[in-house]
């Protein structure tokens, strides 16, 4: 049984604010999310900063990088203004910050753990371990409901995740699913298996499913596709059009 919300606001309020910002969770509140996927990567001093690419140009201006600038100068990035004048200031958020916004508010999430290359097993470790710092109560009372999902395309990543703290559920997340899904996802002891439902078929769906695991999708912007999916098999995805399918969306 897939014990998290179903369907999940892509990098906080998908298309509707600029990704990965506190505006983008207010988006999604305001059209009923309770459901959020967000981004992490490492700053050059090592803290989690949500922000989804490693280079500066296009959601912050200027030239530069997350791995190479230090969080309090990444925090003072404007990560709004390149959506619309009303978003100029916007701050880049500290996973910190985020996750106590989204605890605040009582919003799930599906933490996507983001290394830039060659900080995969540090941003691994670090994103578990101020996850568990985030959650002790939850992870003390074992309810899954009550804790994030933590995912990666990085297999190394998700392998350091789970060496720091074993019981945070993890899904592997693959663009097109590798011929050897199952044995990888067994090997991090994963969850679920998220997926780019554009490469996804019925047949694969059932193959997933059948194993017990759980079956999640990105990016998913039309309700015809959504029926179609869901139909199949399919435990949740994440969408950029919050406006289009709402959070009670079946
Ligand atoms: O976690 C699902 C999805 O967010 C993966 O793609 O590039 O939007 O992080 P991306
Ligand atoms: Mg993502």
């Amino acid at each position: 049984m897939w014990p998290y919300p179903r369907i999940v606001a892509h990098r906080g309020g998908g298309t509707l604010a600029p990704e990965n910002t506190i505006a983008a969770l207010r988006c999604g509140l305001a059209y009923g999310f309770r459901a959020v996927e967000f981004d992490v990567m490492l700053s050059r001093d090592g803290i989690g900063m949500v922000m989804h690419d490693e280079q500066f140009g296009r959601t912050v201006p200027g030239l530069g990088s997350v791995p190479t600038t230090d969080a309090a100068d990444l925090a003072r990035l404007d990560a709004g203004g390149w959506f619309g004048p009303e978003f100029r200031g916007e701050p880049v958020p500290t996973f910190t910050g985020f996750v106590e916004y989204c605890q605040a508010q009582r919003i799930w999430m599906n933490i996507e753990i983001k290394p830039a290359q060659g900080f995969e097993a540090a941003t691994g470790r670090w994103v578990a371990e101020a996850t568990r710092d985030k959650f002790t109560a939850a992870l003390a009372a074992g309810d899954p409901a009550g804790l994030p999902l933590l995912s990666s395309f990085s297999m190394a990543a998700l392998a350091a995740a789970r060496d720091a703290v074993p019981a945070l559920p993890r899904g592997c997340l693959f663009d097109t699913l590798p011929a050897d899904w199952q044995g990888q996802a067994a090997a991090l002891d994963a969850v679920a298996i998220h997926t780019n439902h554009q490469h996804l078929t019925p047949a694969l769906a059932q193959a997933v499913k059948q194993t017990g695991l759980g079956l999640f999708c990105y990016t998913v912007n039309t309700p015809e596709r959504a029926r179609d999916i869901l139909a199949w098999g399919v435990d949740g995805f994440c969408t950029d059009r919050i406006d289009l399918i709402g959070p009670a969306f079946a």
